[in-house]
């Protein structure tokens, strides 16, 4: 059963199921640090294998796993590409700069998530005067557009564009898994427009903790350095290492669920008081409201029962997942659209 109140503020709420749990009372483990870790191992090979690239390598958290990949791929002093709203932008407490000497260079997509077009406007003329680019990062979904799509001749697209100058990209796929349900397009096609990318386990798949990156041997070697000198050690990690492995092979096909969910939500609330929604590709509501009342929404709603969150003071986001079934959402959809109308009125 779910817990009342219903809790949409994001995927990363799930708890770990009973067979979740066994599974990681089960694992076999071993220090990952000195000789490895048996279930990590097992985990990283079924990753990168279902991805088509040469290696993976886990990591606590998928911050951790989108910093490694931009320390390996960028040089100090120079600039990595990346669209204005990434989470590289905005929730990784300036890594890119801090950590890896890294200065983002911000793509403004004409709509949704960025296409070649957009990044070949970014790019600038090469001078003397200037940064030189060393990366070019992508997300996909995109959470901050509204768990967007990026379609596979897209990405393919940037790819070209990115390889053309010479250019690394590192996708950042914590939701490539919902991307791949929701198009029918195998996780390995677009794994095959990056040099490196993140999957994370903690999200739809419902694993507590933990990510993955893949690439080619070579870049998964340096990736190990770098989750060494961030401190992502970890030690007898098959204990999460067998959480990720049950939810990729037990909650990778319930996605459609969570899709399902997220549009009978959105078609249910569009309109009220005034809000809109923007149409979910995957388990991502955004909601835009006529005034900037997120958090008054964000209370209002609480206070009848459903989580959600205040994205910025006129955007409301909320996501589907594991723990939060069709049922579940059908009941909380004329809640939360009473909460748009009282919390709006007047807006
Ligand atoms: C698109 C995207 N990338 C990266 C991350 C970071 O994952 P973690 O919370 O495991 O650090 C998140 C987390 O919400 C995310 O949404």
């Amino acid at each position: 059963m779910p817990d009342i109140p219903l809790d949409l503020r994001s995927d990363t709420v799930t708890r770990p199921t009973a067979a979740m749990r066994r599974a990681m009372a089960d694992a076999e483990v071993g220090d990952d640090v000195l000789e490895g870790d048996p279930t990590t191992r097992r985990l990283e090979a079924a990753v990168a294998e279902r991805l088509g690239q040469e290696a993976g390598l886990f990591f606590p958290t998928g911050t951790m796993a989108n910093q490694a990949a931009l320390w390996v791929h960028g040089a100090p002093g120079t600039e990595v590409l990346v669209e204005a709203d990434a989470h590289i932008v905005h929730w990784e407490m300036a890594g890119a700069a801090a950590l890896c000497g890294l200065q983002p260079r911000l793509v403004h997509p004409a709509s949704g998530a960025m296409r070649a077009t957009d990044l070949e406007a970014a790019i600038r003329y090469p001078s003397a005067h200037a940064a030189e680019t060393s990366l070019v990062c992508l997300e996909n979904t995109h959470n901050g557009a509204g768990g967007v799509v990026t379609p596979l001749e897209d990405l393919q697209a940037l790819a070209r564009l990115a390889r053309a100058h010479g250019w690394p990209v590192h996708l950042d796929g914590a939701r490539l898994w919902n991307a791949s349900t929701a198009t029918g397009t195998p996780l390995a096609a677009f794994a095959a427009c990056a040099d490196s990318v993140m999957l994370s386990f903690s999200k739809g798949l419902g694993a507590p903790v933990g990510a993955a990156l893949v690439g080619t041997r070579a870049f998964i070697e340096r990736a190990h350095r770098a989750r060494k000198r961030f401190g992502g050690g970890m030690r007898q990690s098959g204990i999460l290492a067998a959480a990720a492995l049950h939810g990729v092979t037990h909650h990778l096909g319930r996605l459609v669920d969570d899709h399902a969910a997220a549009r009978l939500l959105a078609e249910a609330v569009d309109g009220a008081g005034g809000a809109r929604v923007v149409p979910p590709d995957t388990n991502i509501v955004m909601i835009d409201l006529p005034a900037p009342r997120a958090d008054a929404v964000v209370a209002r709603a609480a206070a009848l029962g459903v989580r959600v969150s205040a994205w910025h003071a006129t955007r409301v986001r909320a996501v589907t997942h594991l723990d939060a079934p069709l049922t579940a959402v059908r009941a909380a959809a004329p809640r939360l659209r009473q909460a748009l109308d009282e919390a709006l009125a007047g807006a």
